[in-house]
């Protein structure tokens, strides 16, 4: 992360601060309040996903996997996810984890990236050059993870903690997820840290209980009603770090990683449905 920044004050000014910050940025409701924005949202997103939008993608997804591409003309089929090479049944709700070839904790953005510049011969400065979709574009790698996310649907996540780098990837994404820094003195615990927060009408989940940890993971890829556009896990945490007022992290950073292997594993159990919509 970047240095240059200067320390913010600490204390009861910084504490004060933020609690001033977040009641207006996400006063709580009250706890017997209905919440009828969030419940005509959840109708119309039930409706949404029955017509299922993110099958488009999933079928384009499929099509870019199997067809041979890239500098050295070979298609994605010998890729491995972690369950073997060719396998993707099942390997998206087992990601983030270890891979011996590389030495380290990948989720599986990073590893499909991974395979198109090991397989196929692409470059990360070409992939990173415009890795999320905007109105113009959706980037080829946001198809392919939306396809081996279809491959793991109505299936537990199970992110896997038992090689010691996967634990080690944990506790870094842990301590990440309580990092407060910034203009604003802001972790995502700030706003992802307790039950019951909100920005105008969007519920904030709390990913530090089994109870919404699920949320960081059901329904991504998500396609999204505003703007109407497929994005991954990994643009939704660049766009937080925006949130947070931190510097955005590389594209498949190992930051990004970690965050993703700590609330990954928090939701442990919950069922996976599926590239889903998203608001
Ligand atoms: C200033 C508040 C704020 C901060 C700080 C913040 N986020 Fe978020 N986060 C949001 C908002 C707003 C949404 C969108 C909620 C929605 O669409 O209903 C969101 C959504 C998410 C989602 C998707 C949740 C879902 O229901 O699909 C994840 C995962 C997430 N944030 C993780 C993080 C992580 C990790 C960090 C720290 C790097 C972080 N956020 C920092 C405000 C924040």
């Amino acid at each position: 992360m970047n240095d240059s920044r200067k320390p913010m004050p600490r204390g009861r000014i910084a504490g004060s601060m933020l609690a001033g910050l977040l009641a207006v940025a996400c006063g709580a409701p009250l706890a017997q309040e209905r919440d009828v924005t969030a419940e005509q949202f959840e109708k119309f997103r039930a409706e949404m996903e029955q017509a299922n939008t993110a099958e488009l993608f999933e079928a384009k997804g499929e099509d870019l996997w199997k067809t041979k591409r890239g500098p050295r003309n070979a298609s994605l089929e010998q890729c491995d996810l972690g369950l073997g090479p060719g396998v993707v049944k099942g390997a998206y709700v087992q990601a983030p984890r270890y891979f011996a070839d590389v030495g380290k904790v990948m989720d599986i953005e990073a590893r499909i990236v991974h395979c198109m510049i090991t397989l196929q011969g692409f470059t990360l400065a070409e992939l990173s050059k415009q890795p999320f979709s905007n109105a113009t574009r959706t980037p080829e790698v946001v198809s392919l993870v939306t396809y081996v996310a279809g491959q793991s649907r109505d299936m537990p996540i199970a992110v896997p903690q038992s090689h010691p780098k996967e634990r080690e990837t944990y506790r870094l994404g842990e301590s990440i997820f309580f990092f407060r820094a910034g203009p604003w003195d802001f972790s995502c615990a700030s706003c992802h840290g307790e039950d019951g927060k909100r920005i105008r009408t969007q519920n904030l989940p709390n990913f530090t209980n089994p109870a919404g940890a699920p949320r960081s993971f059901i329904g991504w890829p998500g396609y999204r009603m505003t703007g109407g556009l497929m994005h991954t896990l990994q643009w939704r945490m660049n766009d937080c770090f925006r949130q947070q007022r931190f510097p955005e992290p590389n594209y498949v950073s190992d930051t990004v990683t970690a965050l993703l292997t700590y609330m990954g594993a928090n939701a442990n159990g919950a069922m996976y449905k599926g590239p889903g919509i998203k608001r």
